[in-house]
């Protein structure tokens, strides 16, 4: 840790008194705020360089203050970068070891711009690189939902509402309900990169700069599309990572829907699929069991990130303009929702190519629970009877099956002509599983023909 006494400080000037040592470490940011040192660096060098461009540095500053900043980058890579927290944030620490390496010309760096622009520019920068990493993540998991669905496009399994089997469906189409949502989540996320990537830079502290700055420059140095327009606004909402965390629940959301079927396909009660070791853990007293632990902390981590999303809410909320010390609240919880993000991301990604459909158990599943009965009752509307009553009709005969313990397949030809007499031997063909998910054959339908066409629709999307 460096030493040094409140008159060192960077904004030591009007001070007489020594900071209050728990003040210091409880007003400080830069244990975890350190992590934006890629993109204040980047941040200054475009500083920097359009201050240059507009005559306020000369080139050689310039050249100096770049090489600095460049060796400050490397210093913190090889960490040898001694990072002190009475410097209070990154912002300070790296400006102090720019001014001990280059002397004087250090000084100059911080001309037409303040901690509260800056700060806003580096979260910025920083989750806009998180969030095409983040994209590069959901779409590969896509993809391998995407290749499931098409190995299983023809896979029977029971489809369920209120979690009682309601008709059967095939587990390609199931995946691909799963990429459905990861599809609009991934989408949530492009869109709010859109309001990520404006530039703050060059409102200053609050009411922008005396100095002629070219903030179109600097948005083009560091890639930003277009410039804030107001700078009240700019260094004081946090409106993107409000975004950005509500985007982050929601896929979580979707996440956590897919994490509770995982464990419950995995569990014996289901055996609908198999999930390698790998994605399990023992228990320590019970020998015999293997616990679906990665779906059941992705599901865990929901709540999390939907906590951070409240913070962050609650945190603007009725902050007057324009900064205010709260908005150094907004790191940690923006920190701790992309990296749960990422790991959640990878981890399913890793995963979904591991789940094995155990087949002959999802088919004797799909079985049971009378799963073509609507299939029985559409067939009797296709033979002139009103839908209402072959819903009766169809009533009856399941009533029948109950009692008897038989599914509507293994019922004669005569007892289901008990119940209508428009019913033939052709009956048999829609009653089995085959033939009713083959039936549902249109667009959005469970049909394995469909599922195959979806596939290759989704991958085109993916643009693999
Ligand atoms: N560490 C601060 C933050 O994260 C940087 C901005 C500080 N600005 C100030 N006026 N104190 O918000």
């Amino acid at each position: 840790m460096n030493d040094q006494s409140s008159s060192e400080k960077l904004w030591g000037g009007r001070f007489t008194g020594d900071t209050n040592a728990f003040v210091e470490a409880f007003t400080a940011s830069v244990n975890f705020d350190k992590r934006l040192y890629k993109h204040d660096i980047r941040g200054s060098i475009a500083h920097a360089t359009m201050l240059t461009k507009v005559g306020v540095l000369s080139e050689d500053d310039c050249a100096s203050i770049v090489s600095g900043l460049e060796t400050i980058q490397s210093e913190i890579e090889s960490d040898q970068f001694q990072w002190s927290i009475k410097l209070e944030d990154v912002h300070m620490n790296i400006e102090h070891r720019l001014t001990q390496l280059i002397g004087e010309v250090g000084k100059k760096l911080h001309t037409g711009r303040s901690r509260n622009d800056q700060v806003a520019t580096d979260i910025r920068l920083y989750l806009r690189d998180e969030l095409d990493l983040i994209i590069e993540l959901c779409q590969r998991l896509q993809a391998n939902l995407i290749n499931k669905a098409e190995q299983e496009a023809n896979t029977i399994m029971p489809g369920f509402t209120h979690l009682q089997v309601a008709q059967p469906i095939t587990f390609g189409h199931h995946m691909l309900a799963w990429n459905e949502m990861l599809e609009r989540d991934k989408a949530r996320l492009r869109d709010c990169r859109k309001r990520v990537n404006q530039l703050p830079l060059g409102s200053a502290a609050l009411a922008g700069t005396t100095f002629p700055i070219d903030r179109e420059y600097s948005a083009e140095l560091l890639g930003f599309d277009s410039i804030c327009v107001n700078s009240l606004d700019a260094v004081s909402d946090r409106d993107f990572a409000v975004e950005f965390c509500a985007a982050a629940s929601l896929m979580l959301v979707h996440m956590s829907r897919f994490s509770e079927e995982i464990i419950l396909w995995a569990s014996a009660q289901f055996d609908f699929i198999d999930l390698p070791d790998a994605y399990c853990t023992g228990s320590s007293i019970m020998p015999q069991k293997k616990n679906p632990d990665v779906p059941e902390l992705v599901r865990g981590k929901t709540g999390r990130i939907i906590g951070h999303l409240m913070s962050l809410l609650t945190l603007i909320k009725s902050q007057p303009l324009a900064y205010n010390k709260d908005n150094q609240e907004d790191k940690e919880p923006l920190f701790d929702t992309v990296d749960n993000l990422k790991g959640c991301l990878f981890a399913f990604g890793d995963m979904v190519p591991e789940i094995l459909p155990k087949r002959d158990s999802l088919y004797q599943a799909a079985k049971q629970g009378f799963s073509t009965a609507t299939d029985l009752a559409d067939y009797l509307v296709r033979k002139g009877l009103p839908f209402r009553d072959a819903h009766e009709v169809v009533g009856k005969a399941v009533k029948y099956g109950v009692d008897h313990q038989l599914d509507l397949s293994e019922m004669s030809l005569q007892t289901l002509q008990g119940y209508s007499d428009k019913i033939s031997q052709d009956v048999f063909d829609v009653l089995t599983l085959e033939g009713s998910v083959a039936a549902r054959n249109h667009p959005g339908g469970t049909a394995p023909e469909q599922v195959k066409k979806a596939v290759i629709a989704a991958r085109d999307k993916l643009e693999l």
